[in-house]
């Protein structure tokens, strides 16, 4: 499976940390020094998920230079859908990618990862050719706007990869692992609504609808601290690779001191953390092909660069993937 191409797309609106002191009691110092975002990108009203995610994945098709018909797979790692049936096969007929077989992924913030993973199985068993994965969220639907110890850190925005069959050897997933804890999940959570209502004579059923994030912060960051380096530990040493030879690491963009503390855990310098959290937050699923995209068209990302990725969040679950840049033909 070779990494080809990358796009993303950025919500409408910007919210600065300035704007949210006016609806909450935080400060611009509490949030920059505490997480490292600045600002976030908030979806107007009027624009979908599936608007987001159909402008990043087809950026990712220019750079590519592909006709959007020749792909076979569009996958789309959301936990925000405009529908719950499904998002990705508006996505595919928006994107006219009339030959891809369309579905969603849920797996938080991690979901990109695992969308990339399960992707490149299609892909070395030679069942497909071309997939377009894309990671998009639009947390500001869930998030409550008068809790200051969640809005602060969550913002919206789309990514996208363009992944292609390739021989063994050029294979861009180097290496990979996936993990998941349901049994840890309670401290991150986008529940039901837990109300019930009359149905007929004694039968009751259940009211659809969601409540707002719930987060215990310092039990994520806690699992986020341990788990990321330990799951990079692994992928390193499975694939017989040394933080060394790491061009880039590219993490779930979460908070900055996670960043901070995972690059030192492995004595990468800082320099070789990509990080555009001070400008978007949080945006879940579409951190890392944001990140990615961003760097790869401002040349910090070139062919041949080898990056250690890892995602993590609710459900619990984290992974990571070692990656290799392949670029367009
Ligand atoms: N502004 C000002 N004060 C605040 C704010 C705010 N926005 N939020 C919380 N506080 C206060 C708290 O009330 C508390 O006050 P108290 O001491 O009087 O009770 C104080 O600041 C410290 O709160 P903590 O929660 O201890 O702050 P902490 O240093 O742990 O930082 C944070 C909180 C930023 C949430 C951190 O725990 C974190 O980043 N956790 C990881 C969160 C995360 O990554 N979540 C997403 C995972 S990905 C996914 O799947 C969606």
């Amino acid at each position: 499976m070779a990494l080809v191409a990358s796009g993303s797309a950025q919500a409408n609106q910007t919210i600065s940390n300035a704007d949210l002191s006016e609806r909450v009691q935080t400060s611009d110092e509490w949030i920059r020094t505490r997480t490292g975002i600045q600002s976030r990108r908030v979806s107007t009203p009027d624009e979908s998920l599936n608007d987001l995610a159909i402008r990043a994945g087809a950026k990712a098709l220019e750079m590519a230079h592909w006709e959007p018909d020749t792909l076979d797979m569009v996958l789309l790692a959301t936990s925000t859908p405009d529908d719950l049936f499904g998002s990705a096969p508006k996505v595919q007929a928006g994107l006219k990618a009339h030959n891809a077989v369309a579905f969603d992924l849920t797996a938080a913030c991690s979901g990109f990862l695992f969308a990339l993973v399960t992707a490149a199985q299609y892909l070395r068993t030679g069942a497909m050719q071309r997939v377009l994965v894309i990671g998009a969220d639009q947390l500001s639907r869930f998030v409550d706007w008068d809790d200051r110890s969640t809005c602060v850190l969550f913002g919206d925005g789309a990514g996208a990869v363009a992944l292609e069959a390739t021989s063994a050897e050029a294979d861009g997933l180097l290496g990979f692992r996936l993990r998941s804890d349901g049994s840890r999940g309670h401290s991150l959570t986008l529940p039901q609504i837990p109300t019930s209502l009359p149905l007929v004579n004694t039968t009751r059923h259940q009211c659809g609808g969601y409540l707002p994030i719930q987060m215990n912060g310092q039990e994520v960051y806690k699992f986020a601290v341990r788990e990321v380096p330990a799951i990079l530990k692994e992928l390193l040493e499975q694939t017989s690779t040394t933080p060394e030879q790491l061009d880039w690491l590219l993490l779930h963009q979460a908070n900055q001191r996670i960043l901070d503390a995972v690059a030192d855990r492995f004595s990468i310098p800082h320099s070789k953390v990509l990080s555009n959290l001070a400008n978007y937050g949080n945006t879940s699923a579409s951190t890392i092909p944001l990140m990615l995209d961003e760097a790869v068209r401002d040349g910090r990302v070139a062919p041949g660069h080898l990056l250690a990725s890892s995602g993590f969040g609710a459900g619990l679950s984290w992974g990571a993937a070692l990656l290799r840049w392949q670029g367009p033909a």
